[in-house]
């Protein structure tokens, strides 16, 4: 619901909330009764995209939201959600759903897809900013995936009580996600429970994924830590999913598209999602919570283009407007019960991640200061803009090899040859 900064700033920010108890209210006036929930195995779903915002790349419209809202709504009544939360980071939407049936579902995904044109509609109407950024394809083709919006689902057997914690960034890429979850499932410096809690014994599984490649490879920790470093600290790779080892029982899922790949050329940011699980034979919330108190270097700061640290953040707080960022990450924590959500807990928001916030803001302009220069600009190939490549085509012909001038050779001479090529 569209709600106000809680700092009591009068500019429209949105307060995420579970819409199964609004549903119930509403029937709880007429004669409909919601039909139960079956069971406590179900699958968790968040689709993203950034379907337009204002002003310019800051947040989806309130209208947009809302009307997101409706849709899922509509789909529970319709017995086709168990339960619905609309939640934003930057100008991202983030649908977040619970139901029955399995991942890549082309009833969720085509729900996703009709509610992402809508809102393109909205933002067209409005003369938004980057209307249908991520809408990608026209012919919705039965499932999202490699048409835009980013997906991050997982089918879950509830446990007796089942915290689970929604991660959304702004303005980066799938890489924000994998120091962190490599610090939570993996790193004793972060989540002690590895040592200590005996029910984390033999270590968790990483899939992988190479993002160009498309391909996924799984490594055990703590036993392949090396070779899992070696793949996880390079952007080129993802953390799709982890398993717990033991009982191979799923604890977190990201979302990894690549939309530079999808659409070959920049289109905007993937901003990307996560589920973690977290408690009991788990990290617990803090251990999950911990490594965003370290603002990391990320890639996909300004025009997608820089490295920037990621910034923890409330929902309320999110809006990237300090040089196009930093980089924002909040965190929503859920008790889940039968596949219901509760009101959410806005984890990242709290004073305890206020050392994080500035030390980010520092290193946000220590970055910001090196301009077009390397680290503060993206290395070449991962440049979401294509400014340089048209540079570098235009004059790759100045370039001459001077490996053919002798040592003794008069300057003016070298300088000829190199003043003809400025002339061509
Ligand atoms: C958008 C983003 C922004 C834009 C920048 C320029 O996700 O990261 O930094 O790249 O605001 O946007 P355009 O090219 O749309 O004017
Ligand atoms: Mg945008
Ligand atoms: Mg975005």
């Amino acid at each position: 619901m569209p709600t106000e900064n809680f700092r009591g700033r009068y500019i429209p920010t949105w307060r995420p909330m579970p819409l199964r108890d609004k549903v119930e209210a509403r029937f709880a006036r007429g004669s409909k009764a919601l039909a139960e929930p079956k069971g406590n195995e179900y699958t968790i779903s968040a689709i993203k995209a950034d379907t337009g915002s204002y002003t310019g790349h800051v947040m989806p419209h309130p209208k947009m939201l809302e009307t997101a809202e409706g849709f899922l709504e509509r789909a529970i009544e319709d017995g086709i959600l168990i339960d619905g939360v609309v939640s934003r980071a930057g100008d991202d939407v983030h649908l977040l759903m619970t139901h029955n049936y399995g991942t890549g579902a082309k009833e969720i995904h085509g729900l996703a897809w009709a509610i992402f044109l809508e809102t393109t509609g909205i933002a067209k109407a409005m003369h938004l900013y980057g209307a249908g950024q991520d809408i990608l394809k026209s012919e919705f083709s039965g499932n999202v995936q490699g048409m835009g919006p980013g997906v991050a689902e997982m089918e879950i057997k509830e446990r007796a009580t089942e915290p689970i914690i929604f991660f959304g960034a702004d303005k980066t890429s799938p890489f924000a996600w994998n120091r962190p979850l490599y610090e939570m499932f993996a790193d004793h410096t972060s989540t002690i429970g590895l040592v200590v809690d005996d029910k984390m014994e033999g270590g968790f599984l990483f899939e992988v994924k190479e993002l160009k490649e498309n391909r996924n490879a799984l490594f055990l920790s703590p036993k392949d830590n090396n070779e899992l470093l070696a793949y996880v600290g390079s952007q080129a790779n993802a953390i799709e999913r982890i398993w717990r080892a033991r009982d191979k029982m799923i604890c977190a899922v990201t979302s990894t598209s690549r939309l530079s790949y999808i659409a070959n050329k920049y289109v905007g940011k993937d901003d990307p999602v996560m589920w973690v699980r977290v408690q009991s034979g788990l990290p617990a919330v803090g251990e999950a919570l911990n490594p965003f108190a370290f603002p990391s270097l990320v890639p996909g700061g300004m025009r997608g283009s820089c490295w920037r640290p990621l910034m923890p953040c409330s929902e309320f707080d999110c809006d990237p407007t300090y040089n196009d960022g930093p980089p924002r990450v909040i965190a929503l924590g859920f008790q889940m019960c039968n596949g219901r959500f509760s009101e959410p807990t806005d984890h990242l928001g709290d004073i305890s991640f206020d050392n994080a916030r500035r030390k980010c803001l520092e290193i946000a302009d220590y970055m910001q200061r090196h301009g077009a220069f390397e680290p503060g600009r993206l290395p070449d190939e991962d440049l979401e803009y294509g400014g340089i490549p048209k540079i570098r085509e235009r004059v790759k012909n100045r370039f001459v090899s001077l490996d053919g001038f002798k040592h003794s050779c008069k300057q003016s001479e070298l300088f000829d040859t190199l003043e003809e090529k400025l002339k061509e």
